[in-house]
């Protein structure tokens, strides 16, 4: 399979979303890559619902939202209805993992679990069948521009060799600190999934960073 470039909105400009989202729209990246944080679950707030549906409104791919915050099952259909088609729960929030993942399948999304950078993979092993994606976090999560943390191809070889151990189909998405310098090591290794933030957004030529980002 070649691998999935996601742009996350986090890094946009939010006083020009709608140039951005156009942008995104008219590159070759497959995915929007969506932050929600609740100032509970990470030391920072993004954004809600209100411009969730802003950008459900003017996004032509599918929409990857990631939940970076506590109790998530309380806003599944929420998130249902705001447009999103891939939703990502953290491992870290949820006392009934497995409750949390069936019932995103149940709305009709692809199920998601985010793992934190201290969160070895072996954790999810008895999950990986249930799992459409893993968000493998290369950085603590709750801000855009951080450093890529190096222990994670480690920890992307281990998680493929279970995924192939249980012939499961789930991906494996690399988020946070994803640059120009490490995205090809990171594809090399087996990461299905790129999300880029700065990488994008801070570049001259956003469209053609994504494109380069693309064909790996
Ligand atoms: C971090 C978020 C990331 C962030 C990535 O908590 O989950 O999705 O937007 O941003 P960069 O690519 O700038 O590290
Ligand atoms: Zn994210």
């Amino acid at each position: 399979m070649s691998h999935i470039v996601a742009p996350s909105v986090l890094s946009a400009d939010f006083g020009n979303l709608q140039r951005d989202v156009e942008m995104i729209n008219a590159s070759k990246a497959q995915w929007f890559h969506v932050d929600i944080m609740d100032g509970v679950f990470v030391p920072n707030i993004s954004f809600g619902f209100p411009v969730l549906k802003a950008l459900q409104k003017h996004a032509k791919k599918p929409l990857d939202v990631h939940l970076m915050i506590v109790d998530p099952d309380r806003y599944i259909h929420d998130f249902k209805n705001a447009g999103a088609h891939v939703l990502t729960v953290h491992y870290e929030a949820c006392t009934h993992l497995h409750r949390s993942v069936q019932a995103i399948k149940a709305a009709g999304m692809k199920a998601g679990v985010a793992i934190n950078p201290h969160t070895p993979v072996e954790v999810l092993n008895d999950m990986l069948p249930d799992i459409d994606l893993v968000c493998m976090m290369s950085v603590n999560p709750g801000f855009g521009g951080q450093k890529f943390i190096e222990n994670t191809y480690r920890k992307i070889t281990r998680l493929k060799e279970m995924i192939a151990a249980h012939n499961s189909s789930t991906l494996i998405e690399i988020d946070g600190g994803v640059d120009m310098n490490n995205y090809s090591k990171l594809i090399h290794t087996g990461a299905d999934v790129l999300v880029a933030g700065n990488t994008v957004f801070s570049s001259a030529n956003p469209a053609q960073t994504i494109e380069q980002l693309v064909l790996g």
